[in-house]
């Protein structure tokens, strides 16, 4: 495939997989609804090529906004009997809170909204229309933001906690295991639906499953209120990408706010929660022997010293100094960056937890590399940047535009090594913007 096909294929899967009501689902099946960071990446790539859709991606999520300002991580415009668990499972009518058009879950997910509306500012040709857009949703986006220091921040220290593996992004993470073997939940009795659409090899395990499901029947329990989450839920993280997303979409916000002029009350906000969160951040989740960013388990009080491709996306927030960085880089080379892997595995190759094509116990991911891309670039890496950026075309051209992939190049010689959700939106979108620069 030519670069030109590349591109022109992406398109074509973007185009396929938006709906009628306005947003575009991840890929066919295995995830027929709205998912919100997925929007965010999926805007990136639109905004290429129409404009339109990627302001409908962001307003389609935003109209899903809580009266709290949380914006829930699935969206549920429409029926489907594809998925597992649905909306009634979930049940966000159980919040007072919870938006009354449309169900969603009460869990969310990384903040990428700040940043999008940005790129979307940087790629629209029609400016004025594009500032139009930003002035009609920049409000409900500072709105998210404020939600998570507001409700999700109990010690006051600018760093925002999780409540459950779905909202880290990085569902089965490998990091998970430790706080699994805090909990043992009864074995629950439930209908998968994923594994009929993609390899069980390639999705979390039954028993994983149980732990998932059990974290959000507690916060159901408690109506999916945050004081009460942040007291009984067995699972409470601070995450170094969740708060880099964060960070990253704040600092967006207040270069955008000082573009359409007014609101210094705001600017201000963020930028005093932003400083404070980059120092707790840098003294609480930063492991001098590591070299690396690990999550902290807020429940269990300590650090989880693994390392994962979340562990360098504080690069893409401007997060650690320049002494940091080379460090971070050096640990990413010497693990994940032999020259028979692609960059960037999604967990530490040389561990024994690694599984190279289970979900996000190993494999490369497009969005991943993309904010690494940007990281490694904004801290003057560039040719190691550019190999992630050749990397992620590199095995598209390969497989196709998966989920995710085999950071083994030796796994793609022969056979097909892509993995999960076929046509994949974000991966689709983020490779527009790759090979738009
Ligand atoms: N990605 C999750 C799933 O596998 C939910 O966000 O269903």
């Amino acid at each position: 495939m030519t670069q030109q096909e590349i591109t022109t294929k992406a398109k074509e899967i973007l185009i396929n997989n938006y709906q009628e009501k306005g947003f575009t689902i991840p890929c066919k099946g295995l995830y027929p609804f709205q998912w919100n960071w997925d929007s965010g990446f999926i805007a990136i790539g639109f905004a290429h090529f129409d404009i339109e859709k990627a302001k409908s991606e962001i307003k389609s999520l935003v109209d899903a906004q809580w009266s709290n300002g949380f914006i829930p991580h699935i969206i549920f415009h429409n029926e489907s009997d594809t998925y597992f668990p649905g909306p009634d499972f979930h049940r966000s009518d159980l919040s007072e809170l919870s938006n009354k058009s449309v169900p969603t879950t009460g869990m969310t997910q990384p903040h990428t909204l700040g940043f999008a509306l940005e790129k979307m500012y940087e790629i629209a040709e029609n400016k004025e229309d594009i500032i139009n857009f930003i002035k009609l949703v920049i409000d409900a986006i500072y709105d998210f933001s404020l939600y998570f220091y507001n409700f999700r921040d109990p010690l006051n220290e600018g760093l925002v906690y999780i409540y459950h593996n779905w909202e880290s992004g990085t569902d089965n993470s490998p990091i998970w295991d430790d706080i699994w073997e805090t909990i043992n939940p009864p074995s629950l009795e439930f209908e998968r639906k994923d594994t009929g659409h993609v390899d069980a090899a390639q999705r979390p395990s039954k028993r994983e499953y149980d732990y998932y499901l059990h974290i959000i029947e507690i916060a159901k329990k408690y109506n999916y209120e945050d004081r009460e989450i942040a007291e009984y839920s067995p699972f409470l993280v601070q995450d170094p990408l969740f708060n880099s997303l964060l960070i990253s979409s704040n600092a967006s916000l207040i270069r955008l706010y000082e573009l359409i002029g007014g609101n210094e009350y705001k600017i201000e906000k963020l930028k005093s929660l932003t400083q404070k969160a980059i120092q707790s951040f840098n003294n609480k989740l930063y492991d001098q022997e590591l070299g690396v960013y690990c999550h902290y388990d807020l429940r269990n009080n300590k650090l989880l010293r693994y390392i994962s491709s979340s562990s360098f996306s504080p690069l893409f927030a401007g997060i650690p100094s320049k002494e940091q960085a080379e460090k971070m880089v050096t640990v990413m080379m010497e693990k994940f960056g032999n020259d028979d892997q692609y960059l960037c595995a999604s967990f530490d190759p040389t561990h024994k937890r690694f599984n190279p094509k289970k979900y996000w116990r190993g494999p490369v991911w497009i969005n991943l590399n993309w904010l690494l891309y940007h990281g490694l670039k904004d801290y003057g890496y560039d040719d190691i940047a550019n190999r992630v950026k050749e990397d992620s075309i590199e095995i598209i051209k390969q497989n196709g535009f998966f989920e995710y992939f085999d950071a083994r190049k030796e796994a793609h010689q022969n056979s097909i090594a892509g993995y999960g959700g076929d046509n994949f939106s974000w991966s689709a979108a983020l490779i527009i913007d790759f090979l738009t620069k």
